[in-house]
């Protein structure tokens, strides 16, 4: 049996719906039943547990082979899956893969901030563990624009502290189809696949991409990061969220340019999504004429 932790969120319910969309069996985490009916579709089999509570895990770890571990980037991100990995080795489980993440800007220490450093922490974990494993390791989604649409709909700008800078951003779409085959397939125990999109592109280029997927104006904005950060905490995110928001864009708008690293769509034979497709998929989205429904894909 395959399990998918983090199953409601954006990639993990992308990953499910993969799955569910090849009729192919899957058993799916969730904190609460209420996020099980999110991802119900036939051959999608939903336990309740928490990742922190081992205790919790017994229905969703039984029988299962092969787990792809997401949790989100927050503070408990270390805690949590170095208590899963545990629970899982205990369970029996033989191959972990782990939804990571990698910037694509060059020069990018994740070292450096606090998520990007957890992540490569539980990485160490994990290799160290005695499992087998696998790190699955994307680029910023292209989903996270989406974050950005109530402003473009409603006064036409992208309003971001990133000056000049490039970002190479791959559809979940994208890291759900390589997930699926890394999950379905074998020969990746051992494997470190980075993903990032088939561009990089500069704010500019991401306004003009959405402005001709809506038929609407939409300029970019180079917001000084402060202003940004206020935007950030009004907007409800917790202050060390909205904090580690604001370090994140300031590294990246410092370095300045980013690469593509296209060798995993290749090796799993996954279409690289172009900005343009995405922001015609979401162009609704984007012209405030519906809601992202449910964590966007
Ligand atoms: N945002 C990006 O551009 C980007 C790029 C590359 C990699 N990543 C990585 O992708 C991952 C997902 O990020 P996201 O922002 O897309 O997150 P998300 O949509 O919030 O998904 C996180 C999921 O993990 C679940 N979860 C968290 N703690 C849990 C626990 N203790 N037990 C069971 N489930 C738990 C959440 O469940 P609840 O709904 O119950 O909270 C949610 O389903 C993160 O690790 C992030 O670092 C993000």
């Amino acid at each position: 049996m395959l399990l998918i932790t983090g199953a409601n969120g954006r990639p993990g319910s992308a990953v499910v719906r993969e799955f569910a969309r090849r009729g192919e069996p899957v058993r799916a985490l969730v904190r609460s039943a209420e996020k099980a009916s999110a991802i119900a579709a036939p051959g999608v089999e939903t336990v309740v547990g928490d990742m922190l509570e081992p205790d919790t895990l017994g229905p969703a770890l039984t029988g299962v082979d092969r787990v792809l571990m997401i949790s989100g980037a927050g503070p408990l991100l270390l805690e949590t899956q170095c208590t899963f990995i545990d629970a899982a080795r205990a369970a029996g489980v033989r191959h972990v893969v782990k939804f990571s993440g990698q910037d694509s800007v060059d020069g990018f220490d994740p070292e450096r901030f606090r998520s990007t450093r957890s992540h490569e922490q539980v990485q160490r974990y994990l290799s160290a563990s005695g499992l087998a494993w696998t790190m699955l390791r994307p680029s910023q989604f292209m989903q996270v624009y989406l974050e950005e649409a109530a402003d473009i709909a409603r006064v036409g700008e992208l309003r971001l502290p990133l000056g000049a800078t490039t970002l190479a951003p791959v559809d979940i779409a994208d890291i759900a189809a390589v997930a699926y085959r890394i999950l379905t397939t074998p020969g990746h125990e051992g494997r470190t696949y980075r993903m990032t999109g088939p561009e990089a592109l500069d704010m500019d280029e991401v306004a003009g991409r959405i402005a001709a997927a809506t038929g609407r104006p939409v300029r970019y904005v180079d917001v000084p990061p402060e202003e940004r950060h206020r935007q950030w905490l009004a907007a409800g995110h917790p202050p060390p969220r909205a904090a580690a928001f604001a370090q994140l864009f300031a590294e990246r708008r410092r370095l300045g340019r980013s690469s593509v690293h296209l060798d995993t769509h290749r090796a799993f034979g996954v279409r690289p999504t172009e900005f343009a497709d995405f922001a015609a998929r979401h162009a609704a989205v984007f012209r405030g004429a519906a809601a992202v429904a449910g964590p966007p894909a």
